[in-house]
C-alpha cells in the first residue's frame, strides 16, 4: 500500500481527530500546493506567510491563515504550536534576488530557519520538511547530480540554503527532530506567476499570452529538469509520513531543452509566437539533471514523466489568472 493510502487508512482523521500542518510560505507557489494537497487529504492546515511574494488568493479558503514573518521568533512559535507537521517553505527565493539584497536573503532564510527550527523544537513536532534548492551545489559538475555532488554554491541564495539545511540537520543530531531536506531543480506549475526575479516557464508563458518574441539566451539546447508543483507536494507529504530522514534530490529524472520547451508550451497553448536568440549569459550552466533514486527508494517519490501534460494544466491555469492577465493588460 502507498504511504499516502496507508496514512490515510490508518491515520486519526477518521476519528474525527484532524492531523496539523503548518505551511510556512503556503501563499506562494509551491506551498499552496503542498497545502492545497494536505486538505485533500484531510490534513488541518495552517500558514505562515508575510505574503511578501506570495498572494492571499492562493491561500486555500479551509486553511487558518496568519499573516506573519519566519524572522518574528514569538509568531513562528505562535503558528507552530500544536501542530504535527512542519513544512518550511518561507524564503527569499531565487539567485538575483539574493545578489541583490543579500542581508534580507540571509536573515530570511537563515535566521528564519533557525525560528522554524526552535518552533518545531518546542512543538515537538512529527517531522520538518525544509525545502532546500539545487542552487546549493553551484557549478554543476556531473549529471544525472546525486546527493553526494560537491556543494559549493556561487551566490548567497545557495550558500543561505545550503546554511538553513546544516542547521536543519545539526538540530537533528542535537535535539532528535526528524529532519527531511529536499533539494528541488526546477519547479513549475500553478500558482507560478512572472515576477521581477522570475523562472523560465512564466516568462514564456506571459510571451506566449501578448503574442510577442520569447528569448531565448544561448542556442537554446542547454538542457533542465523541470518537476511539476504536484509532484514536489507529493514528496513533502510522503516524505513527512515516512521514516525517512536527511538530504534528497527532488526532480523529474528527465531533462528538456529551452528549444524544446518553447515548442511544447506553443503547441499546448496552440499558439505560435517568434523565437529571438541573445548570446549566452555568463554563469549560466549548460546540463541539468537530478537523480532522485534516493527519494524513490526511501520514500516512494515517484515523478510524473509527463511534461506535456504538466504544461497544458499550466498554461490553462495561467491563461485565466486574473492576477497575470490584469498585470499583462489582457
Ligand atoms: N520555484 C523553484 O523552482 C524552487 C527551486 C528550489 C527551491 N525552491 C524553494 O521552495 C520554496 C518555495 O519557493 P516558491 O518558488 O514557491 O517561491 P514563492 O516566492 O512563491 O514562495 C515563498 C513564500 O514565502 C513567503 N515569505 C517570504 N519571506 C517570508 C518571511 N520572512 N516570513 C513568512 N513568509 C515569507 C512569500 O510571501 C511566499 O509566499 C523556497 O524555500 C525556495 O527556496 C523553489
Amino acid at each position: 500500500m502507498s504511504v499516502i493510502r496507508s496514512f490515510l487508512a490508518n491515520n486519526a482523521i477518521s476519528e474525527g481527530k484532524k492531523v496539523k500542518a503548518l505551511v510556512t510560505g503556503g501563499a506562494g507557489f509551491i506551498g499552496s500546493n503542498i497545502a492545497n494537497k494536505l486538505l485533500e487529504m484531510g490534513f488541518s492546515v495552517r500558514i505562515l506567510d508575510d505574503l511578501s511574494s506570495g498572494y492571499r488568493s492562493n491561500v486555500p479558503e479551509k486553511a487558518e491563515f496568519i499573516e506573519g514573518s519566519v524572522v518574528d521568533g514569538d509568531v513562528t512559535k505562535e503558528a507552530a504550536a500544536g501542530v504535527d507537521y512542519i513544512f518550511h517553505l518561507a524564503a527569499s527565493v531565487g539567485n538575483k534576488r539574493a545578489i541583490d539584497n543579500p542581508i534580507s536573503d540571509a536573515t530570511i532564510n537563515v535566521l528564519g530557519t533557525l525560528n522554524v527550527l526552535e518552533a518545531a523544537r518546542a512543538t515537538g513536532v512529527k517531522k520538518l520538511v525544509y525545502s532546500s534548492s539545487a542552487g546549493i551545489f553551484g557549478e554543476l559538475k556531473t549529471i544525472p547530480i546525486k546527493e553526494d555532488h560537491p556543494r559549493d554554491p556561487d551566490s548567497p541564495y545557495g550558500v543561505s540554503k545550503l546554511a538553513a539545511e546544516k542547521d536543519c540537520l545539526a538540530y537533528m543530531k542535537l535535539y532528535g527532530i526528524p529532519v527531511v531536506c529536499l533539494r528541488y531543480f526546477n519547479v513549475f506549475g500553478v500558482h507560478q506567476r512572472f515576477d521581477a526575479y522570475g523562472n523560465v516557464i512564466p516568462i514564456f508563458a506571459d510571451r506566449i499570452l501578448k503574442g510577442i518574441p520569447i528569448t531565448i539566451f544561448g542556442d537554446g539546447e542547454q538542457t533542465r529538469d523541470f518537476v511539476n508543483a504536484k509532484d514536489v507536494a507529493q514528496a513533502n507529504i510522503k516524505s513527512a509520513l515516512s521514516e525517512a530522514t536527511g538530504v534528497f534530490n527532488i526532480g523529474s529524472a528527465s531533462r528538456i531543452t529551452i528549444n524544446h520547451l518553447a515548442e511544447l508550451m506553443m503547441k499546448v497553448s496552440e499558439a505560435s509566437v517568434e523565437i529571438e536568440y541573445e548570446p549566452e549569459r555568463s554563469g549560466d550552466v549548460r546540463d541539468s539533471l537530478a537523480d532522485v533514486s534516493q527519494a524513490r527508494d526511501a520514500f516512494g517519490f515517484e515523478p510524473s514523466s509527463d511534461i506535456e501534460a504538466g504544461l497544458k494544466d499550466y498554461m490553462s491555469w495561467i491563461g485565466t489568472d486574473p492576477i497575470t492577465r490584469g498585470r499583462l493588460g489582457l
